[in-house]
């Protein structure tokens, strides 16, 4: 083994046995530093004979370079044990990818709810609330439906006790403002209503709806048509045509049902799957609150008139997003909420 090799041998040992990174670091100053053994061979080869000076020069730097990618080496493995210890001491593991956020979506029933106060609050109407445990009389009786009025087969109702009911429809709030309040009353009530409605694609027993009073000395059906009107174009984001048909509710005399232009054919398409050729879509019902209603609250009916409203908010949510069964609202598939990302507020 000559000189060289031994050096080589040496240096390697010795790179091994180093510990941490700055006795490599020393060592390599000793081991290749112009004070150290290979920094004396390196004076020597000056005062070579010319024939062998660039024969040693060679084998010198082919040794250099191997130590130094020894060093090199030991840095790394050195380095990385390091970092092994960090995290087996911090417990965390810096180099896992990080989990990423699921932006969650407001649900479309909310998002259609919260669009519709928008606009009706825009309109000069205020929310108002009520319960969902309803007195017989809220319900019914108040909005001139009596024990035996055929209009109670409209709605199939869960009965709690004797005279309590999950309230079938949001209109309990208009009497429960108006035996409150003083007209006028311009009041908007969205909320959860309950129906013993067995479940398939358009009906669930739990739905929500949202309802419209206003009542003062000179409110007309005219008003009622333009708040309407106003209301659907603005849900619908564009401005649609409407119709109005006579129909009956126990509570508005007269009494209509509202309905709009086809959303996907506007009555284009005899074979459309929303509005199946008929060109109209059924909205909202509403009405001039009949006389019965205002005298049951406390209201002079010679003094006072109003209208009102009701439609469903599943109803225009399906309409407005071409959802084509309900029990997609309720069965809470993040896939099925994820689409609604970004729409509305
Ligand atoms: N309460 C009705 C229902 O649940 C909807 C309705 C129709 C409400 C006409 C109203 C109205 O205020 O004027 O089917």
């Amino acid at each position: 083994m000559n000189d060289l090799d031994k050096l080589h041998k040496q240096a390697c040992d010795k790179i091994k046995h180093a510990k941490t990174l700055q006795s490599l670091q020393e060592l390599k100053a000793e081991i290749l530093g112009k004070a150290g053994s290979f920094g004396q061979m390196l004076r020597e080869v000056g005062k070579l004979p010319r024939d062998v000076r660039k024969t040693r020069g060679a084998e010198l730097n082919q040794v250099k370079n191997a130590i130094e990618s020894a060093f090199e080496l030991a840095n790394q493995a050195l380095q990385n044990e390091l970092v092994q210890q960090e995290l087996a001491r911090s417990r965390y593991d810096v180099t896992l990818p990080g989990r990423r956020t699921v932006w969650g979506a407001m649900h479309p029933l909310r998002l259609i709810e919260l669009e519709a106060i928008h606009c009706l609050t825009a309109l000069g109407f205020q929310v108002a609330d009520g319960p969902q445990l309803e007195h017989d009389w809220y319900n019914f009786e108040a909005l001139n439906i009596p024990e035996n009025h055929p209009a109670r087969d409209m709605h199939d109702t869960f009965f709690v006790a004797p005279r309590i009911v999950l309230r079938t429809h949001t209109s309990n709030v208009q009497i429960r403002t108006m035996v409150q309040q003083k007209p006028p009353v311009r009041i908007i009530a969205p909320g959860m209503v309950y129906r013993r409605d067995e479940v398939d694609p358009t009906h669930s027993p739990v739905f929500h709806q949202i309802e419209g009073l206003w009542v003062d000395d000179k409110v007309t059906f005219a008003d009622m048509k333009g708040v309407l009107h106003r209301f659907i174009s603005y849900l619908f984001k564009k401005e649609v045509r409407v119709r109005f048909r006579p129909s009956y509710f126990p509570f508005t005399e007269p009494s209509c049902e509202m309905d709009f232009g086809c959303v996907l054919c506007e009555g284009t398409l005899t074979t459309c799957r929303v509005c199946r050729g008929r060109g109209w879509l059924e909205i909202a019902g509403a009405g001039m609150v009949d006389p019965a209603v205002l005298e049951s609250v406390g209201y002079d009916p010679e003094a006072v008139q109003g209208f009102a409203f009701g439609a469903g908010i599943e109803r225009i949510a399906m309409l407005r997003f071409l959802i084509d069964d309900i029990r997609l609202f309720y069965d809470n598939d993040v896939r099925f909420l994820q689409q609604f990302r970004g729409q509305g507020f």
